[in-house]
């Protein structure tokens, strides 16, 4: 049969469905790739110079083959009815309603999806659920198509989880350690993943591309997520015995991570992790072990979000505390919104929750972020599920477009985000600016905090007793 595809679509103009469907339009030239999306404001800007999305090298590629064979449209039924292969990359949030509130994965986008594609397809069609799911969600897709085909169309559905991180999208999509591919372990179904595979064999070595079935592949994804998380939730649970004993946790880390059965990256002990996935995926598998009756798998991986919780509320007390115990109507800079650098995502960064417990206790916080927009710092801070009174926060916030600025007559700088430019700031001239005793704290263990002490300031950081 014939493998090769001249026309895919995708539904979904996110941080996934964005650059991966940029990098397969650039990969596969005699492909036409539309992405589309309900919002008219995300299209027009794919469509513009200012794309929705900062991603370090992506502009430069949208730019080469936009209107070429890389297409940005609302019109998602045409796109739909005119493409042999659909990926599905629209968002699946955190419930935050109903059965399943705060930890399920809200499925009503994905569902969505399903349906418009089964009421508009007049010839058969892959469908690619790209979207992070619980197990099973594929079985709930394809029920949803076959109730409703038509006479003579026909669908497969395959699971192709992503695995991109933000900040370095454009290379972990050009070389990604593998691409994975879940299938219905039939015919039709291993024609389908040989369809797919075509695709990704444009630029991704045949022996990294893993195909297996669609229950493994869906669930491979929230693993690979929690095992990441949990590095991370392991590597804080030791920062806290670090600061308690003298120990000092990047030297634990590099101990341990030398190991090469264990191995050195994503051991970076921090503020704690955010973005719109880690959390989300974690509970969304906690959740799937309760429907399981698996109540001590649920228990263990809930752990993981529980000391990130955990150190987010650690690092703002150790703020307060160092701060004589108060921190009401002291002036603290915040360096950093995003969730981490390179990206102006703000989704669960842990800089939310840090200024949160921050305004709380009544500080004025002065907030510099080289990516994030006044307006989305100010509606992650004034968000109604976590905020009671947004009229407070917005007396004791203002941001900065300069960090010198945003330093100039506080008690203490606050780093939350490890962007690059933190580390060359001119430190004494901030310091001469600054309140006596001018303090640093530094949430990302990205500064040199020796040089930090000579020039005069109380440096407090993760993992680690100065
Ligand atoms: P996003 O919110 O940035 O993008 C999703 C887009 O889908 C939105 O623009 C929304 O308007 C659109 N959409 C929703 N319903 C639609 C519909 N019915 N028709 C057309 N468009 C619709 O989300 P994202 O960060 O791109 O994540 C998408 C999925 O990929 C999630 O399941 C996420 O878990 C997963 N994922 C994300 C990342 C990441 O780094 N952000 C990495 C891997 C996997
Ligand atoms: C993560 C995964 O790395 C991707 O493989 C996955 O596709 C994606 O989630 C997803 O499913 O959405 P992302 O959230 O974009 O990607 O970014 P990461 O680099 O994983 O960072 C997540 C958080 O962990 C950030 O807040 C980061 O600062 C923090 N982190 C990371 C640490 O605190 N320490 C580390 O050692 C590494």
């Amino acid at each position: 049969a014939d493998m090769t595809l001249s026309r895919i679509c995708c539904i979904g103009a996110g941080y996934v469905g964005g650059p991966t469907c940029t990098i397969i339009a650039d990969k596969c030239p005699d492909v036409t790739v539309t992405v589309t999306d309900l919002s008219q404001d995300r299209i027009n800007q794919w469509n513009s110079d200012n794309l929705p999305i900062y991603e370090p090298g992506l502009d430069e590629i949208v730019r080469r083959r936009r209107n070429k064979n890389l297409f940005f449209s609302t019109d998602v039924k045409k796109a739909v009815i005119e493409a042999e292969l659909i990926f599905i990359c629209v968002n699946t949030p955190t419930k935050n309603y109903g059965l399943g509130k705060g930890r399920a994965a809200d499925l009503k986008y994905v569902e969505a999806a399903a349906r418009m594609i089964a009421e508009v397809a007049n010839q058969s069609k892959i469908v690619v659920e790209k979207s992070t799911v619980p197990v099973k969600a594929a079985e709930s897709i394809s029920n949803i198509l076959k109730a409703n085909q038509r006479l003579g169309v026909q669908y497969q559905v395959l699971s192709n989880p992503e695995f991109l991180a933000e900040g370095t999208a454009v290379n972990d999509l050009l070389n990604p350690d593998r691409v994975l591919i879940g299938g219905e372990q039939t015919k039709e179904g291993r024609e389908a993943v040989e369809s797919l595979c075509w695709i990704y064999s444009h630029w991704v070595p045949r022996e990294n591309i893993i195909t297996m079935n669609t229950w493994s592949s869906e669930l491979s994804k929230l693993a690979a997520n929690a095992f990441l998380a949990q590095r991370i939730s392991s590597i804080n649970a030791m920062s806290a015995i670090c600061e308690m004993t003298g120990a000092d946790v990047t030297e634990v880390a590099h101990a341990v991570g030398t190991d090469t059965r264990i191995g050195n990256k994503f051991l970076k002990a921090s503020v704690g992790f955010g973005g719109s996935c880690f959390q989300k995926d974690v509970l969304n598998m906690v959740y799937l072990c309760e429907c399981l009756n698996l109540p001590e798998v649920a228990a263990y991986w809930q752990q993981v979000i529980n000391i990130n919780e955990y150190q987010k509320r650690r690092f703002a007390n150790r703020i307060i505390e160092s701060l004589f115990n108060t921190v009401t109507n002291k002036k603290l800079a915040v360096f950093g919104f995003s969730f981490k650098k390179d990206t102006g995502d703000t989704r669960e960064s842990a800089a939310i929750y840090v200024c949160k417990y921050l305004t709380d206790e009544g500080a004025n916080l002065r907030i510099y972020d080289p990516k994030v927009t006044d307006k989305k710092i100010f509606s992650e801070l004034t968000n109604p599920l976590m905020c009671e009174d947004p009229e407070r926060v917005k007396e004791l916030v203002t941001t900065y477009p300069d960090p010198y600025e945003a330093a100039n007559g506080t008690h203490a700088l606050v780093i939350c985000t490890e962007w690059d430019q933190f580390t060359t700031l001119d430190y004494s001239k901030i310091y001469q600016k600054m309140l006596k005793p001018a303090f640093i704290f530094d949430g990302r263990l990205i500064l040199d905090h020796e040089a930090l002490m000579k020039i005069g300031f109380q440096v407090v950081t993760i993992g680690k007793k100065l």
